[in-house]
């Protein structure tokens, strides 16, 4: 599954973002990295609050970061944290990712790597709304 892209690289981005994940609340760090189709890679982390409902993904943070640059259009995501198998998206990142199409999800713990694609994890997303003549 799409050979181009460097998925080891957009880990090493994903792992570099979640250090600077602000979790006081869960302990629990996230790191995100989003591969535009301008070649450039933007990253997120969680960014907790304590209304906890207003906590920001470390995926939802990486799309904020690319669109806020002018970037819509994304070849590959990578989400990483220290847990024993690999986590995937939150639903609600899933929706936003959707926004902007199916792409690859590579998901990794420091041992562990599960490739994906957003479509899998959320099939039918854009039937209907977006696919509207
Ligand atoms: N979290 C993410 O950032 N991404 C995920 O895919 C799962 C959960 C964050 C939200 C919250 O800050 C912490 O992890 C615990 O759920």
């Amino acid at each position: 599954m799409s050979p181009s892209i460097d998925f080891a690289l957009l880990t090493t981005a994903a792992w570099e973002a979640r250090g600077h994940a602000y979790a006081p609340y869960s302990q629990f760090a996230v790191g995100a990295a989003l591969l535009g189709a301008d070649g450039v890679i933007y990253r997120g982390c969680n960014v907790e609050n304590l209304s906890y409902g207003l906590t920001i993904c470390a995926e939802r943070a990486a799309v904020c970061q690319a669109v806020a640059a002018g970037c819509r259009h994304f070849t590959a995501m990578a989400v990483v944290a220290d847990t024993r198998e690999p986590i995937s998206p939150c639903g609600a990142c899933r929706q936003v990712l959707a926004e902007f199409g199916d792409l690859p999800i590579v998901m990794a713990t420091r041992e562990k790597t599960e490739q994906t694609t957003l479509n899998a994890l959320f099939p039918r997303a854009s039937t209907g709304i977006l696919d509207r003549p």
